[in-house]
């Protein structure tokens, strides 16, 4: 049986080994696949026993994407423009090669259940870390119209449409200034704030009326982003449950040359997993 896992710290409540599970029981691929432990000081050794113990591939999460990057003997171009891996897969003799699926997880997870047309929406990204630059280059790629990007410490979102180096299209502004951006058709934090719980000041004129607000993570660290997008009527209000399993599918087709259905998978873990606090 195949060895696969995902690294993280902390990772207890990781949803990845559910996720492969049910995409294993699906498809008839036997795998096994662990949530593994690793603070950022221990994961080149972690990695390295997992190898030797027959490890084919791993997921990695937070704190360890860009680590993971470092540790990549090959990296996919987009991996390398957001300088960050999420996916490894064991090559024979080669060392470990990393991808970057969180782009690919959110443009299908848009564009698949809700159906959105990406193209030419007017996009605001909140946040300038490692999830939103996946997020920034991945929406770029899908072809939105102008992103605005936003972040508390200005200089990071500065730095990072300097990166984008695409000065027509893409703007870095002062959260301050905020409610003097006009109204977006696409809105999607990026920033850990709701893990923390920790609420954004974010006027409701940002918002317009077929306007889709997307948090990148899940369960009730998006609670508070998401009660803002529907006090202020967005015409849709998404946590990023559905990326995380597209993410999953994508990793799960580069191990096993077969992309999993993940509309059941979807189903079920929104089943259990509340959009919202009163739900
Ligand atoms: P990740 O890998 O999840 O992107 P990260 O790289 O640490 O994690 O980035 C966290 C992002 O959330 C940053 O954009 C951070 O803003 P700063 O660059 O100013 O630190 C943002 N963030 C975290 N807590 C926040 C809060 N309470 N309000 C606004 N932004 C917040």
């Amino acid at each position: 049986m195949s060895n696969y896992a995902v690294f993280g710290h902390p990772i207890a409540h990781s949803l990845s080994p559910r996720i492969h599970a049910l995409f294993g029981e699906q498809t008839g691929i036997a795998l096994r696949y662990d949530a593994i432990d690793s603070p950022p000081a221990e994961f080149r050794t972690r990695l390295a026993e997992f190898a030797a113990a027959g490890g084919r591939g791993i997921n990695v999460t937070m704190p360890l994407k860009q680590d993971a990057f470092r540790l990549s003997a090959h990296v996919s171009d987009f991996a390398r423009r957001v300088g960050a891996v999420n996916t490894m897969s064991r090559r024979e003799d080669a060392g470990w090669n990393g991808d970057n699926t969180d782009g690919a997880g959110l443009i299908r997870d848009l564009t698949g259940r809700p159906a959105l047309d990406l193209r030419s929406r007017r996009s605001l990204l909140l946040g300038a870390g490692g999830a939103a630059r996946a997020a920034a280059h991945a929406l770029l790629d899908a072809g939105i119209g102008e992103l605005v990007i936003v972040n508390r410490t200005a200089e990071r979102a500065e730095s990072l449409v300097d990166d984008i180096g695409i000065p027509g299209l893409v703007h870095a502004r002062y959260w301050a200034d905020l409610r003097e951006c006009g109204g977006f058709d696409l809105v999607v934090n990026a920033t850990s704030s709701g893990v923390t719980r920790e609420s954004l000041d974010l006027p409701f004129n940002l918002v317009t009326s077929r306007a889709l607000c997307y948090d990148l993570s899940y369960g009730a660290a998006a609670f508070g982003f998401l009660a803002w997008a529907r006090a202020a009527h967005a015409g849709k209000a998404l946590d990023g449950l559905g990326m995380l399993i597209e993410q999953a599918a994508e990793s799960f087709q580069l191990w096993h040359g077969t992309r999993p259905e993940t509309d059941p998978v979807y189903e079920q873990l929104r089943g259990e997993l509340p959009l919202r606090a009163t739900d």
